[in-house]
């Protein structure tokens, strides 16, 4: 099967290695050469560490890397059987991407996406083979997180269903189905948690090292609230916050002020050094 990601980034790049592993001929694509470049080091640099930990053979490392092809053009992928995106979470950028990609990639072709919260089923629209398309949606980091949470669009076939829960088998991934709401399952559910965890510091229930211990201990979660939440990036969780919010209209999934506040500050958690703690 010929397999397209695309999109490089830390997401993309998890992809495209598992698709490689699990056999499948990979083209991966991002908008330049330099993020394929940083893309492959990292699948280079994961690869490594699985043979380091006996978790696969060298030969096989190197396998995987020869199945792996990089473009910048988008024309590329016209003989793909399965294309799954992995861009950034704007849902102006997917909607063009998916317009053009319904133009290119053969009638057969089957498109994915892995987004966390834009709407399937308008993207689906927007790709112009409705039946065609599904949620794909990977957890991060992909090498190590078994769980693929497909997405029906309210158009979704069977066939296409089908094809997906074989191919994320195929990847060693256990495949959950559910419908297309805001959110779906995991971040419906999740999400609610973070932002009442990050209501909790600002109420002054507790302190986040207080929080965190409170869920990892008395709960059993391998993490805390408040780190995951750093981990995932407050940006992200306001975001996806918002979609909640928006979509289902209920005012419980109201994103805490606090959370706001942080964004609006640049303390977005790991990735810029500083959230509710400092890295
Ligand atoms: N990071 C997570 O924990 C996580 C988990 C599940 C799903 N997701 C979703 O996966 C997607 C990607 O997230 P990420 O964390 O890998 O982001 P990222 O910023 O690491 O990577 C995004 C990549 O897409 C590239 N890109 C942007 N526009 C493009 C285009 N038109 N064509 C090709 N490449 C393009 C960027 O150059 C970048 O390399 C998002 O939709 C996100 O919501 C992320």
């Amino acid at each position: 099967m010929n397999f397209g990601v695309i999109g490089a980034g830390q997401m993309g790049a998890g992809i495209a290695q598992v698709a490689a592993v699990a056999g499948f001929d990979v083209l991966l694509r991002d908008v330049e050469q330099r993020f394929l470049d940083r893309g492959m080091a990292g699948i280079e640099k994961s690869l490594a560490k699985l043979v380091e930990k006996n978790k696969l053979e060298p030969s096989a490392k190197e396998a995987a890397l020869a199945r792996i092809k990089t473009t910048i053009s988008l024309e590329d992928f016209s003989d793909s059987d399965l294309v799954v995106e992995a861009i950034l979470e704007d849902k102006k950028i997917k909607l063009e991407l998916f317009a053009s990609l319904g133009k290119i990639v053969k009638p057969s072709g089957v498109l994915a996406s892995n987004t966390s919260s834009i709407p399937i089923t308008e993207l689906a629209t927007a790709s112009g083979r409705p039946e065609q398309f599904i949620g794909m949606h990977f957890m991060n980091p992909v090498p190590l997180m078994t769980l693929v949470e497909v997405i029906r669009g309210y158009l979704t076939s069977d066939t296409t269903t089908n094809l997906i829960l074989e191919t994320a088998e195929k990847m060693g991934k256990t495949a959950v189905q559910c419908n297309d709401y805001p959110g779906f399952v995991s971040n419906r559910i999740l999400m609610p948690m973070l932002n009442e965890a990050i209501q909790c510091v600002m109420e002054g229930v507790a302190t986040p090292q207080a929080i965190d211990q409170i869920m990892k201990l008395g709960m059993n979660h391998p993490m805390g609230p408040i780190t995951l939440a750093d981990f995932i990036g407050l940006d992200t969780c306001l975001a996806i916050m918002e979609v909640l919010h928006q979509g289902l209209g209920d005012d419980k999934y109201r994103a805490s002020p606090l959370l706001r506040k942080m964004v609006q500050g640049g303390l977005l958690g790991r990735k810029s050094g500083q959230g509710f703690y400092k890295y």
